[in-house]
C-alpha cells in the first residue's frame, strides 16, 4: 500500500466522532514513529501547521519544538495569536523568532514579484535552518502536508506549467536529513478543519482563509517600504473586521487588501493629501485555479472605505477589484 495514496475506503471526516477517531489513531502512530525523540515543526499559524502542532502536542508534548518565524509580512495580530494559543494556552515548546528586519532589509528596493518570492522563501529557510541548528537532538521534522499538496506535486511531476512559483515558505534544504512526520497528509482541507476544532483550536484559527507563504510581501506591490506595508496591514485588518461584522468572513474564500506603489492626489482637512489606494480583492473559488468575484454589498463597501480612509495613515482612496481569474490571478503579484 502506498502511504501517499488515500485508501478508497477511508471515510471522509465530517464530524467530531470521526475526527476523534482519527486523532486517537494519529496520536498512537506518532508515538510509535517518534518514540522518545524530538520533532521540529515550522509553525506558521496557518490551519495545516497549527493542526499538526496540536496533534503532536497531544501525542508527545514537549518533545515537539515549534519554531515560528515572523518574517514581518504577517497579517495584523497573527504572530501574537500563535504565541497566545501555542506558547500560552497549549504550553508548547515554542521558539519565536522576529526576523522582520532581516527580511525587510533584503527586500528593500526589490520590485520584481518572483525575485521577492525567492528572497522571502530563501531567507525563511536560512532563518529556520539557523534556529534548527541551535537545537539539540532533533530527529524528525513535522510537516503540514495535506492531500491536495500531494495531488499537486503529482500534477507538477507530470509537467504542467506553473504561473507563479508558489513555493510554500517552510520548505527546507535537502541536506537537512530529518525523517518526516506528516500526520494529515491524507486529509482534505475541510477535514483538517474538523480535526482542528476537535483538538480545541480556536475557530478563527481553524477557519482562517488561505494566506500565501510570502504573506503581505506580495500584496505590498512593487518594492516594499515599511510605511506602505504598515498601511496595508492596518487596512487589511479593517477589511477583515468588517467582513466578520457583515457575516462575510466564512462565506468568501479569500479577501484581502493590496496596496500598489502609486500615489494619487486627494484632499483631507481642506488640504492636499497624496496617498496610496487600497485595493479590495474578494474572491470565491474551489481550487484557486479559477475564481469569481464576491458581490460585496455597497453598504459594506462604504463602511470599509470610510474606515480605511479615515483610520489608515497614507491611504486616500479605496478601489474594488472586479476581475475574475482569469484574467487576474487572485494575488496581484
Ligand atoms: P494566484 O495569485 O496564483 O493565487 O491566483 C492562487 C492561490 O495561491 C496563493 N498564492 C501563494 N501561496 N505562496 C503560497 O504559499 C505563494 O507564493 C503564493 N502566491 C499565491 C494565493 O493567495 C491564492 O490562494
Amino acid at each position: 500500500m502506498n502511504p501517499n495514496v488515500r485508501p478508497d475506503d477511508m471515510k471522509r471526516i465530517v464530524n467530531f466522532e470521526l475526527a476523534n477517531a482519527f486523532i486517537d489513531e494519529q496520536v498512537a502512530a506518532i508515538r510509535a514513529q517518534v518514540g522518545d525523540k524530538k520533532v521540529l515543526l515550522a509553525l506558521s499559524g496557518g490551519v495545516d501547521s497549527s493542526v499538526v502542532a496540536a496533534l503532536l502536542i497531544k501525542a508527545i508534548g514537549k518533545q515537539l519544538v515549534c519554531v515560528h518565524v515572523n518574517h514581518g509580512l504577517m497579517r495584523k495580530g497573527e504572530s501574537e495569536q500563535v504565541i497566545e494559543v501555542f506558547g500560552k494556552t497549549l504550553d508548547a515548546n515554542l521558539v519565536y523568532v522576529d526576523a522582520t528586519d532581516r527580511f525587510l532589509d533584503l527586500l528593500a528596493g526589490v520590485s520584481d514579484p518572483e525575485k521577492k518570492r525567492k528572497i522571502i522563501g530563501g531567507e525563511f529557510i536560512k532563518v529556520f535552518d539557523e534556529e534548527a541548528s541551535k537545537l539539540e537532538g532533533i530527529s524528525f521534522l513535522a510537516q503540514g502536508t495535506i492531500y491536495p499538496d500531494i495531488l499537486e506535486s503529482i500534477k507538477q511531476a507530470e509537467g504542467k506549467k506553473a504561473v507563479k512559483s508558489h513555493h510554500n515558505v517552510g520548505g527546507l534544504p535537502e541536506e537537512m536529513a530529518f525523517e518526516l512526520v506528516e500526520p494529515i497528509k491524507l486529509l482534505f482541507k475541510d477535514e483538517v478543519r474538523v480535526v482542528g476544532e476537535a483538538l480545541g483550536l480556536p475557530h478563527a484559527m481553524v477557519y482562517r482563509q488561505p494566506f500565501p507563504g510570502p504573506g503581505l510581501g506580495v500584496r505590498c506591490l512593487g518594492a516594499i517600504t515599511r510605511d506602505r506595508l504598515h498601511a496595508l496591514r492596518e487596512a487589511d485588518a479593517i477589511l477583515r473586521e468588517e467582513f466578520d461584522n457583515a457575516g462575510l468572513a466564512e462565506k468568501v474564500w479569500q479577501y484581502f487588501i493590496a496596496v500598489p506603489d502609486i500615489k494619487s492626489v486627494g484632499v483631507k482637512d481642506e488640504s492636499r493629501y497624496e496617498g496610496w489606494p487600497a485595493i479590495i480583492r474578494a474572491i470565491n473559488t474551489k481550487d484557486a485555479m479559477s475564481a469569481t468575484i464576491e458581490e460585496i454589498p455597497y453598504a459594506v463597501l462604504h463602511k470599509i472605505t470610510a474606515r480605511i480612509t479615515s483610520e489608515v495613515e497614507g491611504i486616500n482612496r479605496v478601489l474594488y477589484d472586479l476581475t475574475p481569474k482569469p484574467t487576474g490571478t487572485i494575488e496581484w503579484e
